[in-house]
């Protein structure tokens, strides 16, 4: 080790100090996480869908995405408007490596408020970015007919429910109406 001019023990020991305690990068910057590099398969999908959907639930008790995202290919009446469709996200936030990141430490405001006390693990990660992968392939973004499908659920439904009150509460709303009324007729 060369001498440097003016070093004496004590010195040496509060520099050390001093590199230690230096701001370093983020912790989660660190935290490497380690996503399988294996190639998606087709379980891998089946499962990053359940997990989407949240039928399956989260290690760490996040909510499912699709109450805030939608995906081309979940069909139905696709998933929530708050967050943005993920069709087509797959490419634009870096591929598997990049969302992979992505996903481990969100960096944007809504999704860090959700996610950093309930961190997805590497083992739902992997099958999220196969789902968002293959919804890349070969799904579209869900357009405004799920939304249109949505509207119509539910003034259907409404329809159903006014029938349904409308059967069971006939009988007896009319026989109360009949007996008023003949109470009147009477004179009573
Ligand atoms: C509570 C609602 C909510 C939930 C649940 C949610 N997200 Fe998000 N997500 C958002 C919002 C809002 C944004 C827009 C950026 C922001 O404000 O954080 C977003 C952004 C994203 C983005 C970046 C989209 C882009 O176009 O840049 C990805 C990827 C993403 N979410 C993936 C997921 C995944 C995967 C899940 C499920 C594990 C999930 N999100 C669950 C609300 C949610």
């Amino acid at each position: 080790m060369p001498n440097v001019a003016g070093m004496t023990p004590d010195l040496a020991s509060a520099l050390l100090d001093l590199i230690e305690g230096a701001p370093g990068p983020a912790k989660s910057e660190l935290a490497g996480i380690t996503i399988s590099d294996r190639p998606f398969t087709a379980s891998d999908v089946v499962i990053g869908q359940q997990i989407f959907l949240g039928e399956r639930r989260l290690a760490n008790g996040g909510p499912a995405c699709a109450s805030c995202h939608t995906l081309g290919t979940i069909g139905g009446l696709g998933g929530g408007r708050l967050g943005p469709d993920l069709t087509q996200v797959f490419d634009r936030l870096g591929g598997r490596k990049g969302l992979g990141a992505w996903l481990s430490a969100p960096p944007t405001q809504t999704m860090q408020s959700v996610f950093r006390n309930h961190a997805l693990q590497p083992e739902e990660i992997l099958p999220l970015l196969a789902v968002i992968d293959d919804a890349s392939n070969r799904g579209r973004p869900a357009d405004s007919s799920s939304v249109a499908k949505f509207v119509l659920f539910g003034f259907g439904g409404m329809l159903v429910g006014l029938a349904l009150l409308q059967l069971a509460w006939r009988g007896r709303f009319r026989s109360v109406r009949r007996t008023m009324v003949r109470a009147q007729v009477r004179g009573e």
